[in-house]
């Protein structure tokens, strides 16, 4: 029987037999997807200045990660690179607009970010990137006075760390 899932970190409905391991839009682990009926979502948050600090960080970087992976999807000498670079787009765009929803925007800015032509290279950099985001949402999660914003940057520090082995395992070959 199908049933109407909901992510609790981009709010996102899903329908499935059984919830997904992680959500499909923002890469959500299992835990945060609850029955749609069930499910605590809200991005009516007031924020402190730091917190509006690092939701205006954080939108900075998801931004700037899509646009490069959306790149990458396009100029990357590898096929299965492509598809790879194309998900982790979708993804960080999902999650751009979480902060988007949070900073109360009409729209998040557009990126332009450069990309490379050698799939190494871009595997590379999407290896930093994905650190450097991994070590500020770990110190705004700290810095959290928000319970919600809390809830957003600890699964995006797990979202951005399955990201991470995406590259390490490629890089290894
Ligand atoms: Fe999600
Ligand atoms: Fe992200």
């Amino acid at each position: 029987m199908v049933v109407l899932w909901r992510c609790e970190i981009c709010g996102d409905p899903y329908v499935g037999d059984s919830p997904p391991k992680n959500c499909p839009f923002c890469g959500a682990h299992q835990k945060y997807i609850k029955q749609a009926k069930l499910a605590k979502v809200t991005f009516d948050v007031s924020l402190n200045k730091k917190d509006r600090e690092n939701a205006e960080h954080a939108l900075k970087i998801e931004v700037s990660n899509a646009a490069f992976y959306f790149c990458a999807a396009s100029k990357t000498d590898n096929d299965e690179g492509r598809l790879l670079f194309k998900a982790l787009g979708k993804i960080e765009a999902e999650h751009a607009n979480i902060w988007r929803k949070l900073l109360k925007l009409d729209a998040a800015p557009k990126g332009d970010e450069p990309c490379h032509i050698k799939n190494r290279e871009n595997l590379e950099d999407s290896h930093a990137r994905e650190t450097r985001a991994i070590a500020f949402y770990s110190t705004a999660a700290k810095e959290a006075a928000h319970p919600r914003v809390r809830q957003i940057f600890e699964a995006l520090v797990e979202i951005e760390t399955d990201h991470l082995q995406l590259s390490e395992e490629r890089l290894k070959k």
